[in-house]
């Protein structure tokens, strides 16, 4: 009988916190965890939170109230509770539910095995204790199996926390201060990473390019092992094997000249920038505290574009701030216009406990239904602007990193272009694998995607050693 304990890691949030649960999962692996697919065959249950928004944070509290039946089943079973929320909310998690037998911060990955330990043994612990120390970077090495989905594309932590305090915004509570790896850890871990067949990493930081800037500003780079964020990805550039770096998300106050300058220069630094606009106007941009006007964000994409002429720019965008009347979401809708966004993300404004804006007078100024007319007025010129952006590309070509089966069912694989389209292949499951690299001709545009057509299929007098550029593992 397999006597070793198997866990299930249920993920909400952004890409922080995909990568904190991949790390978390290999923690376990290493602590004699065994993975499992299937959440009723888990003996250890974790949940990793968001609180964001509202929404997010009560998505946990329904899966706590479901989750009893679950916990009580089998004895032996164990529940935690780590993220954003657990953070935030801390202890007073164990005292809601008492079925909930550990919670951990947003700094505290390495200490799970030992709390699931304990669990086990009946101890109850919530442990949410904030550290600037670089200890928290200090996890084991990725074992071989490392769970991903996409075994040629990478997350990287460069940096974690935040020192902006919009005044939105509830990450600075959740993830705690500022503060940068040293760049010879980050550098190693690539390394290791195109070894193993990585070709594409993701630099993650919650401001990812004020990367190193505190210890530049007062001198002890050197001393810290830390550098200018544009020369961090210079040194990434020259590691064989890496041949994308993306990174998310940066925040618009941090394009020094060197980092736009990057964009024109480093072979392998992707031409899309997520750039978070948030509004369009700059009263509300002074009540976010963006730090930022739309005129200086204007030039940002200005630059970016004279440094690489044909960059995809996406970004974020919230409706409904506090005060936002329809002149400023019109200042929105012409900002959204002028810049062109390939793409974006938006959301209504939830108000965070804590945070600046959550006690502004005028914190319910917007109805819910105005908020969300906006949204769908927003969501609508987007989509026009996307599909022109791929009708735009049709004819022209393109490398596809592949990443699977496409989601549009049939033979069909997709993947990703550098500007971060997802392609869908016609026709090619069967000789394609993810981690090959594809040279195709965009042939035809839908609203949410790209199909292309392989080079060879494309213009069949081509070679066919030509259309794979190169495969993981050769
Ligand atoms: N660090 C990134 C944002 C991370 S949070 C930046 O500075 O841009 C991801 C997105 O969630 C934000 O860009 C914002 O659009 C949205 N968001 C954050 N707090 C929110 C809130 N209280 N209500 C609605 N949307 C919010
Ligand atoms: Fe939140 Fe602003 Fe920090 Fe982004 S920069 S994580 S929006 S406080
Ligand atoms: Fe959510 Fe925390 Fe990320 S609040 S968006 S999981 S940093």
């Amino acid at each position: 009988m397999n006597t070793q304990r198997s866990f299930f890691i249920r993920t909400y949030g952004c890409q922080m916190n995909t990568h904190d649960s991949q790390k978390l999962a290999n923690l376990l692996h290493h602590a004699g965890y065994r993975a499992t697919d299937a959440e009723g065959d888990a003996d250890l249950l974790i949940i990793n939170t968001c609180s964001i928004r509202d929404k997010a944070e009560h998505h946990l509290y329904s899966d706590l109230g479901l989750l009893r039946g679950w916990r009580d089943e089998v004895p032996g079973r164990v529940l935690g509770v780590g993220g954003c929320v657990a953070q935030h909310v801390g202890d007073r998690l164990l005292a809601r539910f008492s079925h909930l037998d550990f919670v951990f911060g947003t700094h505290n990955l390495r200490h799970v095995p030992a709390m699931a330990a304990g669990a086990v043994d009946g101890r109850r612990a919530a442990d949410t204790s904030e550290t600037t120390s670089l200890e928290r970077f200090d996890l084991p090495a990725r074992h071989a199996g490392y769970a991903t989905e996409t075994p040629a594309r990478a997350f990287l932590t460069v940096m974690e926390g935040c020192d902006m305090f919009c005044s939105f915004c509830i990450v600075p509570q959740t993830r705690g201060r500022e503060i940068s790896r040293p760049a010879a850890d980050i550098l190693t871990e690539a390394k290791d990473l195109a070894a193993a067949g990585v070709r594409e990493v993701t630099l993650l930081g919650q401001t990812v390019n004020a990367y190193g800037r505190h210890d530049v500003r007062r001198g002890n780079a050197a001393a810290k092992g830390t550098l200018g964020f544009a020369e961090l990805l210079a040194h990434l550039d020259a590691i064989p094997g890496i041949e994308r770096v993306r990174y998310t998300s940066p925040h618009p106050r941090f394009f020094e000249p060197d980092l736009i300058g990057a964009h024109g220069t480093l072979g392998s630094l992707c031409p899309h920038v997520h750039l978070p606009l948030q509004s369009g106007s700059d009263r509300m941009l002074g009540a976010m505290r963006r730090r930022y006007t739309r005129a200086e964000f204007f030039g940002i994409v200005e630059q970016l574009r004279a440094a690489r002429p044909d960059i995809a720019i996406t970004t974020d965008l919230i409706v409904g701030f506090p005060g936002e009347t329809e002149a400023d979401f019109l200042e929105t809708l012409s900002a959204v216009e002028t810049v062109g966004f390939v793409d974006h993300y938006s959301f209504k404004y939830s108000p965070r406990p804590g945070t600046a804006a959550a006690v502004l007078p005028d914190s319910d100024s917007v109805p819910g239904e105005v908020a969300q007319e906006r949204l769908e007025r927003l969501q609508e010129l987007q989509r026009t602007l996307t599909l022109a952006y791929h009708r735009a590309r049709v004819g022209h070509p393109t490398e596809v990193l592949i990443e699977g089966p496409s989601r549009r069912g049939g033979d069909q694989i997709c993947g990703r272009d550098p500007f971060h389209r997802v392609v869908n292949i016609d026709g090619s499951a069967e000789r394609l694998a993810p981690g090959d690299v594809v040279a195709v001709e965009v042939v035809e545009a839908t609203p949410h995607s790209l199909i292309g057509a392989p080079e060879s299929t494309a213009a069949s007098e081509r070679a066919t050693s030509s259309v794979v550029l190169g495969q993981v593992g050769l």
